[in-house]
């Protein structure tokens, strides 16, 4: 049988191989050589049919070829191998210095945005965040805090109870204002406390200033000094902060809160000439918060000695000071998870306010 020239079909095949200009391109070249029914494959399976002595330097020749076009398939699939990935990093390059579309980046919730805000002011003041369950106890929600059972929170309209019933009787309940964490928090941690609670809370209430579910924030300090003036100069500093107005009114109305003793609630200056409700100046006051001086029964049920220990504590509706802050007509608008809501009313991660850069806007 007439031997084919080796040199004829080395120029083929290796012309096929570097000549490929993709990976699939080099895969057929492979194939065509190496494969089952490959060029190459085909002159060795014909050896057998070979004297020995053509076997052997015919053998020996092909074997070198073999090398010589598997040398050629290593470097051509290096070299396609980068061009893949060199065409894939200028394609998917991220540039990282691009500002970012304002337009079309995501927005922080105004929920979001003003716990931030009045964390950053406690924060400031030396509170620490701290944080209790959204399903709590009757213990924790209402006894502790020196919650008379007749208390309209008590009753079934204002407060989800959970179906199942414990032995004692009681149900739990969806907390209706973050007050249990100070509870929690007390029996915890033994004085000087000085905390900021922020979270979700739940009343059955629906209407156009109340949602089911709401967010306060609680403080709560407890030390062996503390007093009604240091009580008065930290919220004044923060309403004041808060709303960016260093003049802003504020005033101590006397009020009730079976929780703390004496009791007031902090109202702001403001004007609502025109029909409009603008912040700062005017005749008019609008109430943003409660506070008072721990109630001794709450420090004894906590296990701290009214004797030596003392101090106050605070809660406020987080949407209805971010409604007044940021001028948002209605409560139940903050869930509706209206994307252009969210665009008009929501803050650019970016450019948010803060208490370097100015609160108010
Ligand atoms: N827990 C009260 C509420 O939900 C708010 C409150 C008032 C909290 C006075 C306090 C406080 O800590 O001292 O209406």
């Amino acid at each position: 049988m007439a031997m084919e020239s080796l040199d004829h079909i080395r120029d083929e095949l290796l012309r096929l191989v570097k000549g490929a200009t993709s990976l699939d391109g080099l895969e057929q070249a492979r194939v065509g050589a190496l494969g089952r029914k490959g060029r190459l494959t085909g002159l060795l399976k014909e050896l057998g049919g070979l004297a020995a002595d053509d076997r052997k330097t015919r053998g020996a020749a092909l074997n070198q070829l073999k090398d010589e076009i598997e040398a050629a398939l290593a470097e051509a699939h290096a070299r396609l191998n980068d061009q893949v990935l060199n065409a894939r990093l200028t394609q998917e390059r991220v540039d990282v210095t691009l500002p970012v579309d304002a337009a079309t980046a995501g927005r922080i919730h105004p929920v979001s945005q003003t716990i931030d805000e009045i964390v950053a002011i406690f924060g400031a003041m030396g509170f620490v965040v701290a944080e209790g369950p959204h399903i709590e106890d009757d213990f924790h929600n209402f006894t502790a805090l020196n919650i008379p059972p007749e208390h309209p929170a008590r009753q079934e309209q204002d407060t989800f109870y959970l179906a199942a019933t414990a032995a004692d009787g009681s149900r739990k309940v969806l907390r209706t204002h973050t007050s249990p964490v100070q509870i929690r928090t007390m029996l915890r941690q033994k004085p000087p406390i000085r905390i900021i609670v922020p979270g979700r809370t739940f009343r059955s209430d629906h209407d156009a200033t109340h949602s089911p579910m709401f967010h306060q924030v609680e403080g709560l300090i407890i030390d062996r000094a503390t007093h009604m003036g240091h009580l008065k100069g930290c919220l004044i500093d923060f309403c004041r902060a808060y709303f960016g107005m260093a003049d802003l009114p504020v005033r101590f109305r006397p009020s009730y809160f079976p929780f703390t003793e004496p009791s007031a609630e902090v109202d702001i200056g403001c004007s609502r000439e025109g029909g409009g409700l603008k912040i700062g100046a005017g005749a008019d006051w609008l109430e943003i918060l409660g506070c008072g001086m721990v109630h001794p029964k709450v420090l004894r049920n906590c296990n701290i000695d009214p004797d030596t220990y003392q101090g106050f504590a605070f809660g406020m509706g987080i949407e209805r000071i971010a409604m007044l802050k940021y001028g948002i007509p209605d409560l139940r608008t903050f869930y509706d998870s209206d994307l252009r809501w969210l665009r008009h009313y929501g803050f650019v991660p970016l450019d948010v306010p803060t208490l370097a850069g100015g609160l108010a806007r």
